[in-house]
Parts: C-alpha cells; structure tokens; sequence
C-alpha cells in the first residue's frame, strides 16, 4: 500500500515529461538535418534523464496561474541546452566519461567529432524551439533572452570547473559557489523563469519563483556532488567516485559530507521559504524541492 502511494506521487512528479519528449521528438522529426545527427541528437535527448529542468518549467507556468502547453517550448529547449551541456561534459578533453543516464556516452555510441557537433546542433535548435513554438513575439524574446544569458552562465561555470584554481585569491569556497551557481544552477533558474514567464507571471511571482529557483539551482549540484562519494555507478547511470581524482572542488571535498547534508537542508528550506506566498498552484514546487533534496540519482 505504501509502495502504492509512492509511485503514485512519483507519477505525478513526472507527469509532464511524456508530452515534452514526444514534443521533442516531433520538433527534431520536423527539421532538415543530416541522419546521422538526428540519430546522434535523439540518442543523447531522449535517454532516460529525470528530465527535471522541464517539470520545472511546466510546473512554475502552472504556479503562476498558466496553462501547462505554454510552457512547452521553452521545456523542450532547456531539455536540449542540459543535453547538450552533459554531451560535451562528458568528452575526452572533459571530464572523459563513458557512461551517462546507464548508456554509453554520445562520444562512444557514435564518435568525438559526432558528439561535438551534436551539441553545437543543440544550442541552436533549442532557440529555434522557443521561436517556432511561441506565438507572441515579444514573449519569445524575453525567454529567449533568458535561455541565451542561463547558456552562457553554464559555459562560464564549466570554464570555472575546468580551472578550479582560478583565481588562488579568492577564498576555495567562493570559488565552489560560483562553479555551482553557474554551471548547474543557471539552467535550473532558467528552466523557472522561463516557465514563469510563459505563464503570464507578475512581477512578484517572477521575484518569488527566481529565490526558490536560486536555492533549488544550488542545491541541485551540491546533492550530486554527495551522490558521486556516496552512490554506486550502477545506481547513478553514471561513473561515480570521480569528482577527487579530476581534482573537482565539490561540497563533500571541500567541507565534509555532513556539513554538505546539511547544506541541502538550509537550502531546501530556502526554497519552500520562497513559495510561501502561493497557495496549493505551487504544491508541485514543493514537491519537486523535497524530491531534489533527497533524490538517490
Ligand atoms: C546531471 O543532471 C548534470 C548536472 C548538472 C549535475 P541531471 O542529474 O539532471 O541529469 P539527467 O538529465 O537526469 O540525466
Ligand atoms: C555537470 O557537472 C554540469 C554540466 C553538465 C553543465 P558534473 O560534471 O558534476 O555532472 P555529471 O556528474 O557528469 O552529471
Ligand atoms: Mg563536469
Ligand atoms: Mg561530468
Ligand atoms: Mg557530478
């Protein structure tokens, strides 16, 4: 019976991926491209991810009141831009992963120069997802306008990340918050704001969902930074155990497993602290925040 329950709520946590993916699919269907890059998108795309950043972008429409299909586009492109991020993450000259999501990576199914240019496809379609998808040109703007600045954001992280010495004169931890907060939490603000936007939020609602997005974007990375010391590779679909040996400044390394959880916790609270002013439309949110806290993969 509990069991029952539980993947009852898990059901409705996931809900909206379906119509994403299947938008997804059509959207890629849909475009002249060579083949061999289609094939190269969809395997990386439509691999079994969480497909979190999307949820949250329907859901934060829904909190503010809008219809869930205008969220539809820009959670089909923030899907792309992550995939594309983890594409090239998981490179050679990157972090030179060979799993990802319990598959090979794009790198192995096909080859170097395929996943390269897949993920250069990516950066561009998602933009022309949003443009076909949205009707009304200036909303179209402003999402896009949000999706090129969170893009940037993730290059200027994973930049950071590569070079976690960049600067010896600010203080480790600083340096660790702003790795996260851009190469993990800008998508994650982004995938908010956007679907806040597509939603019709006022100004107030964009405010309180932009806080509870902060905490969650932050939080988000530190949980995966416990999960890479604390879980097995066949539990992640991804190689665990290997932020250490790459020399990553992550929260576990840099201030214990502990004061990581406990992180989380101030984090997570943040973040229902943001949604305090709506009402049940953002029960979802709550949802989510609690499910990303605790999540094991
Ligand atoms: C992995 O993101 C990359 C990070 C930003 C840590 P997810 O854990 O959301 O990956 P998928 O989409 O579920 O595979
Ligand atoms: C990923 O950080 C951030 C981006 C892909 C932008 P990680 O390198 O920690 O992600 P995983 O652990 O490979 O998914
Ligand atoms: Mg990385
Ligand atoms: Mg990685
Ligand atoms: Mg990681």
């Amino acid at each position: 019976m509990a069991q029952t329950t539980q993947s009852a709520v898990a059901a409705a946590r996931t809900a909206p991926a379906a119509a994403v993916e299947a938008y997804l699919s059509r959207f890629l269907d849909g475009r002249d491209m060579p083949a061999h890059l289609r094939e190269a998108i969809k395997y990386a795309l439509l691999a079994p991810g969480k497909r979190l950043r999307p949820i949250l972008v329907v859901r934060c429409c829904e909190a503010v009141g809008g219809e869930s299909h205008l969220a539809l586009p820009p959670a089909g492109a923030i899907e792309i831009i992550h995939n594309f991020s983890l594409v090239h993450d998981d490179l050679p000259a990157m972090d030179d992963d060979d799993l990802r999501r319990g598959r090979p990576t794009l790198h192995k199914h096909t080859t170097e120069a395929m996943a390269i240019l897949a993920g250069d496809a990516m950066t561009t379609l998602a933009f022309e997802m949003i443009l076909d998808g949205i009707d009304v040109p200036a909303r179209a703007a402003l999402i896009c306008r949000e999706l090129a600045t969170a893009t940037t954001d993730m290059i200027n992280g994973q930049v950071y990340d590569t070079l976690p010495n960049w600067d010896p004169t600010v203080p480790a931890f600083d340096r660790l918050k702003t790795i996260h907060h851009n190469k993990t939490g800008a998508l994650i603000r982004c995938s908010c704001r956007m679907g806040a936007i597509a939603g019709g939020a006022s100004e107030d609602q964009l405010a309180a969902i932009t806080r509870y997005a902060q905490a969650i974007g932050l939080m988000f990375q530190v949980v995966d930074d416990i999960l890479d010391v604390t879980q097995t590779t066949e539990q992640l679909g991804k190689a665990a155990g290997k932020d250490a040996g790459k020399g990553k400044l992550t929260y576990p390394g840099l201030i214990g497993l502990d004061a990581s959880r406990q992180e989380v916790q101030r984090l997570q609270a943040q973040a229902h602290d943001a949604l305090k002013g709506f009402t049940a439309s953002a029960d979802a949110l709550r949802d989510l925040c609690d499910y990303m806290a605790t999540r094991l993969k």
